[in-house]
């Protein structure tokens, strides 16, 4: 069966950029140390009245405006994030509420960097049983607000920002014509053993606080270019599609030597993978849509292209997707 299409995207970014130098002189860093061990040159940082919610209302307003669509036909909002605005009520009701599209399904997933490609594969699958018929898709995080800015190897990694993605439930037509666009393949994994490696040290129903973002960063490296290596073969063989005919790979923005190495691994062109962790660092959900959009804005990613998102994350979570724009 053929899957969801895509028809816009939208981003969002903080207005406040936060370069290096501007880290180095607030903790012990360099801007050399970050730019050759991370890629990352700058972030952008949520200042007063700057939230999740209002990063994610303005992101999905601009994919809205790309696809060409109202936002009253929206009878499904996805927002995947780690920095709800509240523990509760899903930030997905927020933006509902902003855009007027009141009455149809509205929720967050929780999967952290791996976020949107776990609430892409749930808003297709809800789509393709017919639970709605257009959905949005956001990515949106302020990890600004949970980071241990004393703690220098976590605190110069993160940024704040939004994506967002229109999705159409697939059409009786597109089925079986391999080059339809939309949806090919989607493959998402969890391993719950490795929570140590990469977590918030804090949460309502263990300290009744919000907490710190805490990382073992060399042993996330190694898993994070496996896992994503193993993960995007799979999405492969299930589309029956060879890594020549990738167009472009639009990875989470981790870190620049991750990129490159999961590239080397599975013999990808460097100049078809999208990167954009030197102007927005990592933005956990929100770094795919965010540099697909980019991508798609600059006038690399066109109309008929096949496109390969991946990202992996707290948990760890991990996934791939293979898209026809
Ligand atoms: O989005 C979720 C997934 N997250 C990731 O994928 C992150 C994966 N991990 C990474 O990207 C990298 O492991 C880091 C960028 C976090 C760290 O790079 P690394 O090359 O693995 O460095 P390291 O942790 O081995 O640290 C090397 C040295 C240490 O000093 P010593 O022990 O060699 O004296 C650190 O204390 O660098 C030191 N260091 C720093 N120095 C200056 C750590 N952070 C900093 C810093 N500035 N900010």
């Amino acid at each position: 069966m053929s899957g969801s299409r895509l028809l816009g995207t939208g981003s969002a970014l903080p207005r406040r950029i936060v370069t290096n130098a501007e880290l180095a002189s607030r903790v012990d860093t360099s801007d050399e140390w970050i730019t050759a061990r991370t890629g990352i040159r700058q972030r952008h940082i949520a200042g007063e009245g700057e939230t999740t919610s209002t990063l994610a209302i303005a992101a999905a307003r601009a994919a809205l405006a790309d696809a060409g669509v109202e936002a009253s036909s929206i009878g499904l909002i996805v927002l995947a994030t780690a920095t709800p605005d509240n523990t509760f009520p899903a930030t997905a009701t927020k933006v509902q509420a902003a855009l007027g599209c009141t009455g149809g399904i509205a929720f967050d997933v929780a999967a952290v960097c791996s976020g949107f490609l776990y609430a892409l594969g749930v808003a297709d699958s809800l789509l393709k049983t017919g639970m709605a018929r257009r959905a949005l898709v956001i990515g949106a995080e302020t990890f600004s607000r949970i980071l241990d800015w004393e703690d220098r190897t976590t605190c110069v990694l993160f940024g704040d920002g939004a994506g967002a993605v229109v999705l159409e439930a697939p059409t009786a037509a597109a089925a079986g014509d391999p080059q339809a666009p939309g949806i090919i393949a989607t493959r998402l994994h969890a391993d719950g053993t490795c929570h140590d490696l990469l977590y918030v040290d804090g949460g309502p129903s263990t300290t009744q606080s919000v907490g710190y973002v805490r990382m073992r960063g060399q042993e996330v490296f190694r898993h994070a270019v496996v896992n994503l290596a193993d993960v995007l073969k799979e999405v492969l063989e299930e589309a029956k599609v060879s890594v020549d005919e990738i167009d472009w790979v639009v990875p989470h923005q981790a870190n620049a030597r991750i990129l490159d190495a999961t590239a080397r691994k599975l013999g990808i062109a460097p100049e078809k993978v999208v990167m954009t962790v030197q102007d927005h660092a990592n933005t956990s959900a929100a770094s795919v849509p965010l540099a697909l959009d980019v991508a798609r804005r600059d006038g690399r990613i066109r109309a008929g292209d096949l496109v390969m998102l991946e990202a992996m994350g707290g948990g760890f979570t991990w996934g791939a997707s293979l898209i026809r724009m």
